[in-house]
């Protein structure tokens, strides 16, 4: 029996969410430590789904799944199949809702999962239609970002609506991913921010004018290897997203806890309002520490990783 593979990787945005959703550039890079597999096969009767958030037939998903029942359906009759008629298993361990581009990964893999069972080449560009498609549904206004990072694999400079720039990060240093164990509110952070410009336009502009400016000169010191500064920029980060109301308790525990364990820099990840947090250490010794350290502080789960 014909079997479609498909796999994708979380993402973390290091600076520059919700600025980016205002054509400010924003940094990300693809987490290995998480990652989705999806298979496809025939299914002899109705086809069924297998994923975190729902088990049962494909025709009956619920709306959380809209986004990918629509990329399913679409390719399936571009291949002239019946979607109805497919199994699709999907195995993720990056949590949902926190930040990580679980919905985004999602879709990579299973994309990627058709059009192997289909034994059709996919380009770039086509993955990346099918899961801004997706994403659309899911987010109403992305900007993009998940959607690029998770089908693309590398790190990137993103701005809205312009040629993505890959991005060497070698800077000598540990991240560490907290999760607050809150889904996250992305679609409500995205909409308080706007609200939030929208009363008070000056300020509103010019704290999303300093994030672009905060990632800009990120960027710079990934190039000088300056871990120190880039550690700064992350704090700095931190504070203009409390001021621009997504931050929560929870996350501000989790960077207060990282900064007081000695973290060169954290912030709050992803959409933010619940979901999950980075911090930045020099070593794995270090890392390690902060790691445990916002465990005892009630982060439900950490992740390290060598950038
Ligand atoms: O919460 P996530 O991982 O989907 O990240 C959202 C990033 C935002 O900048 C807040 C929104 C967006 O569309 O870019």
């Amino acid at each position: 029996m014909k079997i479609g593979r498909g796999n994708a990787i979380g993402k973390i945005i290091l600076l520059g969410e919700h600025s980016v959703v205002y054509g400010e550039p924003a940094l990300a890079i693809p987490f290995p430590s998480t990652n989705v597999e999806t298979s496809i096969f025939k299914s002899n009767g109705l086809g069924v789904l297998n994923c975190i958030y729902y088990m049962g037939e494909l025709v009956e998903t619920p709306d959380i799944l809209l986004g990918l029942t629509e990329v399913i359906k679409g390719i399936t009759e571009k291949f002239k199949e019946d979607y109805k008629k497919l199994n699709i298993d999907i195995k993720s361990t990056i949590p949902p809702e926190r930040g990580m581009g679980s919905s985004a990964a999602v879709a990579v893999a299973t994309i990627r999962g058709l059009y192997d069972y289909f034994d059709e080449a996919l380009s770039d560009d086509e993955l990346l239609k099918w899961v801004n498609i997706s994403e659309r549904i899911i987010h109403g206004n992305p900007s993009g970002i998940d959607a690029m990072i998770t089908s693309r694999g590398e790190p990137l400079l993103y701005i809205r609506n312009q040629p993505f720039k890959p991005f060497e990060i070698s800077i000598g240093g540990y991240l560490i991913v907290g999760d607050t164990g809150v889904k996250g509110k992305t679609k409500e952070a995205v909409e308080a921010v706007a609200k939030f410009i929208e009363k008070t336009p000056e300020e509103g502009r010019s704290l999303i004018k300093e994030l672009g400016l905060i990632t800009r000169t990120g960027m710079e010191k990934i190039k000088e290897k300056n871990i120190n500064d880039f550690g700064q920029l992350m704090f700095k980060a931190h504070q203009i997203l409390i001021e621009i109301g997504v931050s929560d308790s929870n996350l501000n525990t989790l960077v207060d806890t990282a900064v007081e364990n000695g973290a060169l820099g954290a912030k709050l990840t992803g959409g933010g309002r619940g979901g999950c947090m980075i911090a930045l250490a020099d070593n794995k010794e270090e890392a390690y520490s902060i790691s445990e350290a916002l465990i005892r502080k009630g982060a439900k789960n950490t992740w390290i990783s060598e950038i």
